[in-house]
């Protein structure tokens, strides 16, 4: 017989959401993970006992109730609400664009006098078909939003002029005629009180699991061990590589432990203007409404993928796409091994989606169990 159930490779959310439940259902888990740390990018760092997002700041979101009861159940969550600052040129606005933004671009009191202004600009412009990001975002947010909060921002972010970027990575851009400044409009917000690793803690408590070790380094090894694996690494290393590798955009983070209590006095500050190098600064200790003497912050700053860093945003361009769509055939014909997760995908993900969808897999595995 062998060792365990289930191996388990990488114990981010979406490994260590499936080891819980497999271990619920009574099946044996192993996970490993090549990081020096559970977690994945949740992973939280304590430095001057605050809590740093490791890999980016992370703020829990979703509608449904049975996924924010799930982490609830883990660890408490508190009520921050993310409501992030726009600096650009040193003049400051709220974020996402509302009344108080509108306020402070052009000192209009009421929604009536901020539709006139923003719907005068677009038809100023008179944009038939946009062609590009940038007149895709003129045609929805017209000349003074664009330029002053999402222009250099967007170009940051993409390394690329927005004139030379698609139209559809901008679908929507949500304005709105309240003074209402919480980024997400779901039902349930909020970070885990003492930081995401408690999460993690909590549902890898039963879970025998094993660190800096690579999968790649011992395969066989590791493969002997169970009958089946999950694995939610890079779906492209999985193949060797095949097809070529796929695309990402990266950050470089840059941290500071500051000698005062209160910096920017906001978690969350964008920059928009491209005279600022990096993308935003976070300061970590307003997710939890820190009181510490010190405080810690982090400049992001947006790069080109080079293989060998860590990817963070996956390409979906066609290019992209169809390159997963090779691998993901072979991953389709592999029997007794289980892809899932944002890297495993090559999708973007955000926190309650990668826990629905290990949900999802872990369903059609104990139905897949019934027939055998
Ligand atoms: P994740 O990458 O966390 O885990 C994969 C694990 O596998 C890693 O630990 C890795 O080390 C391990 N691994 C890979 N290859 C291996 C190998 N060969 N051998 C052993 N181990 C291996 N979401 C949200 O809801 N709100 C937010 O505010 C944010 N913010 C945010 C900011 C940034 C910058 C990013 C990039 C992402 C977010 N997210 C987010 C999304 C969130 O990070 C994401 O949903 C989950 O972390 C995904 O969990 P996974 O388990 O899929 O991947």
């Amino acid at each position: 017989a062998k060792k365990v159930d289930y191996l388990i490779v990488g114990s981010g959310l979406f490994g260590s959401v499936c080891a819980y439940e497999l271990n619920k259902r009574g099946k044996t888990c192993m996970v490993i993970d090549k990081r020096y740390h559970q977690g994945g990018n949740v992973y939280c760092e304590a430095v001057e006992d605050i809590n740093v997002h490791k890999y980016g700041a992370h703020i829990f979101h979703t509608n449904d109730k049975k996924i924010w009861d799930y982490v609830n159940s883990f660890v408490e969550f508190n009520r921050y609400t993310n409501a992030p600052i726009a600096n650009y040129k040193g003049e400051l606005y709220n974020l996402p664009f509302n009344m108080n933004t509108f306020y402070q671009l052009w000192g209009v009191k009421t929604p009536d006098k901020a539709k006139e202004i923003i719907s005068q600009q677009i038809n100023n412009l008179n944009i038939k078909n946009p062609e590009n990001l940038e007149e895709q975002a003129l045609s929805m947010v017209g000349t003074d939003i664009y330029e002053k909060l999402i222009k250099g921002y967007t170009e940051k972010q993409w390394g690329r002029n927005p004139k030379d970027l698609p139209a559809f990575i901008i679908k929507r851009l949500p304005v709105r005629f309240t003074f209402n400044n919480n980024y997400f409009d779901d039902k349930y917000q909020g970070i885990p009180i003492g930081g995401y690793n408690k999460l993690i803690e909590g549902l890898l408590e039963e879970i025998e699991i094993k660190l800096n070790v690579d999968y790649f380094k011992d395969k066989q090894q590791w493969d002997s061990l169970a009958d089946r694996i999950i694995y939610t690494g890079k779906i492209d290393e999985y193949f060797g590589y095949r097809f070529g590798n796929l695309e990402y955009r990266s950050l470089k983070f840059e941290q500071s432990i500051l000698n005062q209590q209160n910096y920017q006095g906001n978690a969350v500050i964008n920059y928009t203007d491209t005279d600022t190098p990096y993308t935003r600064i976070i300061e970590h200790k307003h997710f939890e409404f820190g009181k510490q003497p010190k405080t810690v912050i982090t400049k992001e700053y947006s790069q080109e993928w080079k293989p060998g860093t860590e990817p963070y945003y996956p390409v979906n361009d066609q290019k992209n796409s169809k390159i997963y769509n090779q691998y993901k055939q072979l991953a389709d014909d592999e029997s007794n091994v289980i892809f899932g997760g944002r890297l495993a995908e090559y999708k973007y993900y955000d926190m309650h989606q990668v826990i629905a969808s290990a949900w999802t897999k872990i369903k059609r595995l104990e139905q897949y169990d019934r027939v055998d």
